[in-house]
């Protein structure tokens, strides 16, 4: 996902960009770009890191107060530095940072061309800047300029906008992708998200979807999707810069992993008596629908067991990427959980977007306050498990976990009038025992080691366990790199055992009561040669000598809270002895918010 950050005020921009554009790294990119104004806009752009931006424009220091930056994650037009943002329109007056797609930009770019543009990238923004640029020359007026190019628009953007002939000025616009104004003393800023600018002010204007706002160092002026001037209201952010930085680890991953004791009570805490959803609502819902992609989807695959047991109500969970295409069959009153950190991501947008057109009601779980998802739902419940940087999620992962723990407890208490105190304590444990699994990392990384000659690896369970090795399976393929696959213990004999060869690692998660039988699966694998290691909370009567990590017991519906732990170390460790760039894995990005 691209990211942008933009300064107008009285310093000079350029350090502030690269300096933001450093924050905007975790979201995943392969190039960068800045903007600086002064007699004309002075563009710089490179192909790679920040850090070779941040090289070149030492050799050519660009000198202005007002500039944008963007890191790019290449949609149309591979990775260099022509394609690099900002992009500037034929005659260089008019500079453009985007973050999403212009689906349409073929029809658009042709129709530009008729008109005598030429383009230099392969890029649908080039195509963006000199719409606005045609516009711009048509009505001489800059809102005018960006309101028409955005009308013409199909798909989803985030756009930062500087014109020459207005050069103390940016100009900022949205449609489904982030963007939010930092309002500072004397100067102010736009950014993908509040880590660029946190370090400058806490104080935000959130700008609203089809919104214009002309940002300079005095003033923010905002026009609605009708033009019409909007108030702007400021958002004050309750972390700090500290809470996005890594704080003496040496990956941000490694720090949110011992932040989960944290994230998980603050989660508990801010939620133990929340209703959720109202009385009425619960009781006439007959089925549940949870949407979400990747980790949390996973998530969701661990709550909807749980949530049938507690509350005897139906319950289906969606990638989300496929929700809307494979009709599902929605019910007015129906209940839909919607569950994302970023609360950006467009294929869970777009699945709720669908489930509400479809009469559900939405239950959204998000990390973000102000985000997207957050503004476009009508019940929002918040994980609390402050900014998470690295690209694998893990605190925000654990606190959906216990959220997703207490909304079953809340559903099965209006459906079934269960008495949830037991589980409520049962839940309020969690945080100290994974407290407890975080000093177990040496362990870990032995295992690491061990099986460090791995391409392919197995990770089995039956129920709740294989939801969990879904989870860690993830983790591992987009930390390390290797090749592993999550597999239901009782169905490998079906089929897939034949890829079992001699030193073919296959860890079993065993914390369910199906334990004695997902050990019974591991073992024909051993049998054909795997290499087995065993993650389980019960006394096992092995009758050979296999690895195995004891985990601390709680109620066998909250253990993926604890199984995740050591899983989370394995990923990172693997990652680590292969040098893998743990924080920024290669092509992935934070949130991805494009379909
Ligand atoms: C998690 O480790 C992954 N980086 C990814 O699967 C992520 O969970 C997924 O993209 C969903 O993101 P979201 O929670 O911000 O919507």
């Amino acid at each position: 996902m691209c990211g942008i950050v933009g300064y107008t005020g009285e310093k000079q921009a350029l350090n502030i960009l690269i300096d933001g554009l450093k924050k905007l790294e975790y979201r995943g990119y392969d190039s960068a770009g800045i903007t600086v104004v002064n007699e004309n806009l002075q563009n710089l752009k490179a192909k790679g890191k920040v850090k070779q931006l941040s090289d070149l424009s030492s050799q050519n220091p660009l000198t202005g107060n007002v500039g944008l930056g963007h890191t790019r994650w290449a949609t149309h037009g591979v990775p260099n530095d022509i394609n690099s943002h900002p992009h500037l329109s034929n005659d260089g007056k008019i500079a453009l940072v985007h973050n999403g797609i212009i689906e349409n930009y073929s029809e658009l770019k042709e129709k530009l061309q008729s008109k005598g543009y030429i383009f230099h990238s392969e890029t649908d923004t080039e195509v963006g800047v000199n719409l606005i640029d045609y516009y711009y020359k048509e009505t001489k007026d800059t809102f005018k300029a960006i309101r028409k190019t955005i009308n013409d628009i199909h798909g989803h953007f985030a756009f930062g906008v500087i014109f020459q002939e207005d050069k103390d000025a940016i100009y900022a616009t949205r449609l489904q992708n982030p963007l939010v104004i930092g309002l500072g003393k004397g100067e102010n800023f736009i950014a993908s998200d509040f880590t660029p600018t946190i370090s400058y002010t806490k104080d935000f204007y959130l700008l609203e979807e089809g919104e214009i706002a002309k940002v300079t160092k005095e003033k923010v002026f905002v026009l609605d999707e009708k033009d019409i001037e909007k108030q702007v209201v400021k958002y004050t952010v309750d972390w700090d810069i500290e809470a996005a930085e890594k704080g003496g680890y040496e990956h941000f991953m490694l720090k949110e992993i011992h932040e989960q004791p944290k994230a998980v009570l603050d989660t508990i805490k801010d939620n133990l008596n929340e209703q959720f959803l109202a009385e009425e609502v619960i009781k006439n819902a007959n089925k549940i629908h949870i949407v979400a992609c990747g980790s949390a989807l996973h998530a969701g695959l661990v709550a909807k067991p749980i949530i049938e047991k507690l509350a005897k109500i139906s319950t289906e969970t969606y990638y989300a990427s496929e929700f809307r295409y494979t009709n599902p069959l929605i019910n007015k009153g129906d209940i839909c959980i919607v569950i994302s950190q970023s609360g950006e991501t467009a294929d869970t947008l777009a699945a709720l977007r669908h489930a509400k057109k479809e009469g559900a009601i939405i239950l959204s779980i998000v990390n973000v306050l102000g985000s997207t998802i957050d503004r476009e739902s009508e019940n929002t419940v918040y994980t609390k498990a402050g900014p998470e940087i690295a690209v694998a999620t893990t605190k925000a992962y654990s606190a959906q976990l216990s959220l997703l723990y207490l909304i079953a407890c809340r559903l099965g208490e209006v459906k079934q009038g269960l008495d949830k105190k037991e589980l409520l304590e049962e839940i309020k444990s969690l945080p100290s025992k994974i407290e407890e699994l975080l000093k177990s990392k040496d362990d870990i990384l032995e295992y690491a080691k061990s099986f460090n000659y791995a391409k392919n690896l197995f990770i089995i369970g039956r129920g709740l366990d294989f939801a969990a090795a879904m989870e860690a399976s993830l983790k591992l393929k987009e930390l390390s790199y290797i090749h592993s696959e999550a597999y239901a213990a009782g169905e490998l004999k079906h089929g897939t055992i034949s890829l079992i060869e001699q030193g073919t690692p296959v860890l079993a998660i065993a914390t369910q009561a199906t334990a004695e039988k997902t050990i019974s699966n591991l073992l024909e694998t051993v049998s054909r040669g795997a290499s087995p290691l065993i993650f389980t909370n019960k006394e096992l009567n092995l009758d050979i000598d296999i690895k195995t990590f004891k985990l601390p017991t709680t109620n066998d519906m909250f253990m993926p809270s604890l199984t995740a732990i050591p899983l989370q170390f394995f990923s990172y460790y693997s990652a680590y002895i292969r040098d893998c760039d743990i924080d920024m894995p290669r092509n992935l990005a934070k949130s991805v918010t494009v379909e």
